[in-house]
């Protein structure tokens, strides 16, 4: 058993707006703490989109939750003409905690390539904040076989040039494209390989402390059904949840994958 701390983030994409947004994030709660969730045993986040973020704030800093909050993107940019971007000082200013970077929708819908992901990453970091560096193969490079080179390029070229203390920091989240929102999920074993690559890359580049640290998530059609065998494994430190987070009770049942 590592002495990783689980982490359960619920991704809510562009679903919900501020009013479902309180109504879910109290739901959330109130079955958390009817399950009578030890946060210690697994922090608990939820990623609203930006225009939720405020009201989250306030119920969270009203009802003295637990729960931490977090963005899906941000800009690399501290201010000015950026029309339609957010900075990280915003994002603190709201008590915001985690940032995602390198979703592998905004990778294909917005091109971002491994270097800007990178420097949101850096962005985030310098900020106090926590990013969660995103990264996964689509159904091609996994037929292909070269799916766990494919993944370790995308994370290398994103911490080039970072020390093995700030690698030590992030939070990385495997989520191969072909199981997000597909209801096709990576067999615990399929997650398990690429967490596992992952984890001895970082041990091979940065030595074992950043290998033991770093925590390592699996994404993609992760649900109340399958958390319990993706957890049992070495390398899986928690999921990156979509569907499955918009609804209260399948999250806070995932977040209890121990009990
Ligand atoms: P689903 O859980 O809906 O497959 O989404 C996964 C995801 O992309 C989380 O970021």
């Amino acid at each position: 058993m590592s002495n990783r701390t689980p982490l359960m983030a619920g991704n809510w994409k562009m679903n919900l707006d501020h009013l479902e947004a309180n109504h879910l994030l109290q739901g959330l709660a109130m079955a958390l703490s009817d399950a009578g969730h030890d946060y210690t045993e697994c922090e608990v986040l939820v990623i609203p989109p930006f225009t939720d973020i405020r009201s989250v704030q306030t119920v969270v800093e009203a009802d003295s939750l637990d729960i931490k909050y977090g963005a899906q993107d941000v800009s690399i940019h501290d201010n000015g003409a950026y029309t339609g971007e957010i900075s990280t000082a915003m994002l603190t200013k709201l008590g915001c905690t985690y940032v995602v970077m390198g979703h592998s929708e905004r990778r294909e819908y917005h091109n971002e390539s491994d270097e800007l992901v990178g420097a949101k990453a850096r962005k985030v970091l310098d900020a106090g904040m926590t990013p969660i560096l995103c990264c996964g193969e689509a159904l091609e490079v996994r037929k292909a076989g070269t799916h766990v080179d494919f993944v370790l390029g995308q994370i290398r070229a994103a911490l080039a040039g970072w020390s093995a203390e700030e690698v030590a920091k992030i939070v990385i989240a495997y989520e191969p494209i072909w199981a997000i929102g597909t209801g096709e999920t990576a067999t615990a074993a399929d997650a398990q390989e690429v967490c596992g690559a992952i984890r001895q890359a970082l041990r091979s580049d940065y030595g074992d402390a950043t290998a033991d640290a770093t925590r390592i998530l699996y994404g993609g059609s992760a649900k109340p059904a399958n958390i319990k065998e993706l957890m049992a494994q070495a390398d899986i430190d928690g999921a990156l949840v979509g569907g499955a987070s918009l609804k209260a009770d399948s999250f806070a049942q995932m977040a209890g994958f121990y009990a």
